[in-house]
């Protein structure tokens, strides 16, 4: 058993209070690698937000949960060596998908994890996240929960609608498992296409697609029954349009990828919203300047030479998001 505060690292608790107060949000971003890890680190000590790491199933699979726990050690010291003081960082399991997986992670250093129940019926769904809670708490780990389904890209309109967060079961939710925050749907997807193209307009001048807006009404109807609770956002890539680009016109194909406009990742920011979920941007950024090196310099085959350029790439993203969407610059 290893306690995160012995790593340095912190939950989620006073950094959610404080954005919650303050109108912004806590970036969440997922890591797979080394070049990922550096370029957040680098890019939350120059603009002193706070950070959230996020570790999936998918990460864990890939590069083993004890790999990226000592990797998230490391980070707490490069962030430091980096001249940030008092590093606010959090290790955070994204998509917990059982009770063992989210022990296994508290009991081995992360400050925060998620148990995602939304698919299961409502009482199994409390009932799971309680038995976490009662766990994570006991080490004061921070616990994310999920009420409602986002939407997968095969579904149609109506039913995405029919998977938003029931504003009348968060009080209810909330009181019987105790969580920390809870993340909703108010029709975010993850990936890096959001909409069907029938679900948006298009730019008549650009041919880019424009997506339906968020349901702010049922954020409103949320913040209403939870006042000032600590509410979370997934699925928030904004899939820019230039790495798309980028990436169609070295040799990749992405027709059609669309993401949440970013105006409305502003505006939720600034509501009860304090954590968003950026995983897919962070994706086309590395693999748009992966493509162009190889692209342009065809012999090249150090790795060094394009994960290099991938990693500034994602730095200068990580870093927009931070000063320009979430606004949480300045705040560690
Ligand atoms: O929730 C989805 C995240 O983007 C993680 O995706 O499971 O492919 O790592 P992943
Ligand atoms: P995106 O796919 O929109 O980046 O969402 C990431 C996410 O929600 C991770 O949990
Ligand atoms: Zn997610």
């Amino acid at each position: 058993m290893v306690s995160y505060k012995e790593l340095g690292l912190v939950n989620t608790r006073e950094m959610f209070a404080k954005a919650v107060a303050g109108g912004y949000a806590i970036p969440a971003f997922n890591f797979n690698n080394m070049e990922q890890l550096q370029a957040i680190i680098k890019a939350a000590a120059n603009k002193r937000s706070p950070v959230i790491l996020q570790v999936s199933k998918g990460a864990r699979s890939y590069a083993n949960q004890t790999l990226l726990r000592y990797m998230a050690q490391g980070a707490v010291e490069y962030a430091k060596e980096l001249g940030w003081e008092n590093p606010q960082i959090v290790l955070h399991l994204d998509h917990g998908d059982t009770f063992e997986t989210c022990k296994s992670c508290v009991d081995m250093g992360f400050s925060s994890v998620m148990i995602d129940g939304s698919s299961l019926p409502y009482d199994e769904n409390v009932a799971l996240t309680r038995k976490v809670v009662e766990y994570a708490h006991q080490f004061d780990v921070t616990v994310e929960a999920e009420l409602g389904v986002l939407a997968g890209v095969e579904d149609e309109v109506a039913a995405e609608e029919s998977h938003y967060t029931r504003p009348e079961e968060v009080i209810d939710f909330t009181s019987k498992t105790g969580c920390d925050s809870l993340a909703i749907s108010i029709g975010t997807s993850h990936g890096a296409y959001k909409f069907k193209p029938e679900q948006c307009t298009r730019d008549p001048k650009t041919g880019i697609l424009i997506p339906p807006p968020l349901a702010f009404d049922v954020l409103a109807e949320i913040e209403k029954k939870l006042p000032g609770f600590p509410i979370v956002l997934h699925g928030s890539s904004s899939v820019p349009q230039e790495y798309v680009k980028i990436i169609n016109e070295n040799g990749g194909k992405l027709p059609d990828a669309v993401g949440i406009p970013e105006e409305q990742l502003r505006k939720a920011a600034k509501s009860a919203v304090c954590k968003i979920n950026i995983d897919s941007d962070s994706r086309l950024a590395m693999t748009a300047m992966i493509r162009k090196v190889f692209n342009d310099k065809p012999g090249e085959f150090d790795p060094r030479k394009y994960l290099g350029p991938a990693r500034d790439e994602m730095q200068k993203l990580y870093e927009h998001k931070i000063v320009n969407v979430l606004g949480s610059d300045g705040k560690a």
